[in-house]
């Protein structure tokens, strides 16, 4: 395992499945009643970006180009709110991961698993968590963790897929782990990060996905060409697709393409086949 968020966090891809996943979490909260979330590629939780971001300067590109603004969307700039508050001196040193957006918008009722299986990320995950009577965190592999931890108690809630992309076949385990969350878990949330190097592989996932209820696929490019060498974009395959949350997305993807647009690119919500 050589991939370290770290060296990653805040960028373009980052930017888009955050955005998102505030949204659905914001949904569940939404109603009255307690939820579980599942984040099972966790990475540390909050990455301060004068280490390793600055070295790669994936940021800059990223939530560097909209922390500041003051006309995004609902969705937007309800993501940016959080991203401020782990900021309060106003620059921007520190962002956010996964775990910790999803536990800055937890009530007391809620539940957040984690599972991260790089010894060092996972040794900060614990760290930064320490004494949280309301996390769970697993060192072992998340695709052996969907079958030991889904369905969770409660059952309503969240399941974010997340991994590093590092084996060529990932796109496809992403596939069969989003078809064995469904089927464990029918009622869950899902939402699964995939990235976009080149299309034809892409597709054929997508094309492959069971059928699947209130399924969309949420997607930015940032570059007209698709260079298959470099991160063209990303997308997240989203199942059970909270109401409401569909429309604010739309807005909210029309507004960041053109800011963390390099070259072209563009965004898409649609629906995958139920
Ligand atoms: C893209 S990063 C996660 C970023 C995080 N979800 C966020 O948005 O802040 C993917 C993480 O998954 C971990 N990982 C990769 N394969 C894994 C596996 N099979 N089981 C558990 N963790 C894994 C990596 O070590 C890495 O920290």
């Amino acid at each position: 395992m050589n991939y370290r968020h770290a060296f990653h966090a805040g960028n373009q891809a980052d930017v888009l499945k955050h955005v998102v996943l505030v949204a659905l979490v914001e949904a569940l909260r939404g109603k009255d009643k307690p939820f579980s979330a599942l984040d099972l590629h966790a990475g540390v939780g909050r990455y301060a970006l004068a280490a390793e971001a600055a070295k790669t300067g994936e940021y800059i590109d990223g939530i560097g180009r909209i922390d500041s603004a003051t006309d995004a969307p609902a969705a937007v700039a309800r993501y940016l709110e959080l991203v401020r508050g782990f900021n309060p001196s106003g620059r921007l040193e520190i962002y956010p991961g996964s775990p910790r957006l999803i536990r800055t918008l937890m009530r007391p009722e809620d539940r957040l698993t984690l599972v991260e299986l790089h010894p060092e990320d996972h040794a900060k995950l614990r760290a930064e968590f320490a004494g949280d009577a309301q996390v769970a965190i697993h060192r072992r592999d998340s695709w052996e963790a969907l079958r030991g931890l889904l369905p969770p108690q409660p059952r309503r809630g969240l399941l974010l897929l997340d991994p590093s992309f590092e084996q060529p076949d990932e796109l496809a385990r992403l596939a069969r782990g989003i078809a064995t969350a469904h089927r464990r878990w029918p009622e869950g949330v899902i939402a699964a990060w995939y990235p976009i190097k080149d299309r034809p592989p892409v597709d054929a996932i997508l094309s492959a996905l069971p059928p699947l209820p209130h399924a969309w696929a949420a997607e930015l490019t940032v570059f007209d060409m698709l260079f298959p060498a470099r991160l063209n974009g990303s997308g997240l395959v989203l199942v059970n697709l909270p109401w409401g949350v569909e429309a604010a997305l739309c807005e909210a993807l029309a507004w960041l393409q053109p800011r963390l647009a390099r070259q072209g690119g563009a965004w898409r919500l649609e629906p995958l086949p139920g």
